[in-house]
């Protein structure tokens, strides 16, 4: 089955409020024919979609799933059919093991990873409906080292890793296609709250125009910048004693700077 162009695809993204996902709105509305925006701050996504008629705004909290089966089929009423769902929203929170925290750990599981799954679980039928279905999920470069404080965070990113990697096999058999994407650090509220240098830290409007990039090839991993991607791919393929030497001394280093993580 052939991938239907942007222009003429049916897009609903989550997390469109700040960040990434905001600047992706331009970049997408541009290129594709409807954009449908969900995240709970309505108020933002109204000031966002401002001026483009091709822009639908519907809030909702991805924990809730309710509120996303409301919105999938408002646009399966609307459209007939979902092409691509990027299900971007996110949150993170770093673990202080010293002071541990298992409330934390449910907040970032319940959000990066339920609330992915809740999502795909509204999608899915109307993807169903489209020629060749695609969805795409936010993981996090994260998750090919496990970083100090980056219990939770990681784990609800690997999580997201393998559920889609999982996906891509029984959905290629449907002819729908799944990615996941990987950023290094990219400028956002989420990593602005960060207190330590953050190598290759590239713009919202970079990485949106580097997931497009990975959203029209539809291939699995979609990961950027490269520089800084291979580099934490290639640490992760070293022999576990030699990572362990890394990311202890990550962690002697949170211990003895600041209060704060280093993941992305
Ligand atoms: N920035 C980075 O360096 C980086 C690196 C790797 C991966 N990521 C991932 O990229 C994604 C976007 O992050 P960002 O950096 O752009 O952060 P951000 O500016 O904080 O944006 C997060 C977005 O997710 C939405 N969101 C959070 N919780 C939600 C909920 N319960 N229901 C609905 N929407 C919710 C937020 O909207 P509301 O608050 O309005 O709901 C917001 O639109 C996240 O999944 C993040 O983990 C980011």
């Amino acid at each position: 089955m052939k991938i239907l162009p942007l222009n003429e695809q049916i897009i609903w993204l989550t997390g469109a409020s700040s960040g990434i996902g905001a600047a992706l709105i331009p970049a997408l509305q541009s290129r594709c024919k409807h954009l449908i925006i969900t995240a709970r701050n309505a108020d933002a996504l109204s000031a966002l979609a401002n001026g483009y008629s091709n822009v639908t705004v519907q809030a909702a909290d991805i924990t809730n799933e309710q509120q996303l089966q409301q919105v999938a089929n408002y646009i399966g009423d609307q459209f007939g059919r979902i092409d691509t769902l990027i299900a971007n929203a996110g949150t993170c929170e770093y673990v202080d093991v010293k002071q541990f925290d298992t409330a934390l750990f449910r907040r970032v599981m319940d959000t990066n990873f339920m609330g992915l799954v809740y999502t795909v679980a509204a999608a899915l039928p109307w993807l169903r409906q489209s020629e060749r279905g695609y969805l795409a999920g936010m993981s996090s470069s994260v998750t090919w080292l496990a970083m100090p404080r980056a219990q939770a965070y990681g784990a609800s990113k690997a999580a997201t890793r393998h559920f889609l990697e999982a996906m891509r096999a029984d959905l290629w058999h449907e002819g729908m296609d799944v990615s996941v994407i990987s950023p290094g650090f990219v400028q956002t509220p989420l990593t602005d709250r960060n207190d330590f240098p953050m190598p290759g830290r590239i713009t919202a409007e970079d990485a949106a125009l580097a997931i497009i990039k990975g959203l029209e090839k539809r291939v699995f991993d979609i990961h950027f910048p490269k520089r800084f991607t291979r580099i934490l791919q290639l640490l992760g393929a070293l022999p576990a004693a030699l990572r362990f030497r890394i990311t202890r001394a990550m962690a002697r280093n949170n211990n003895t700077t600041s209060s704060s993580g280093d993941t992305h």
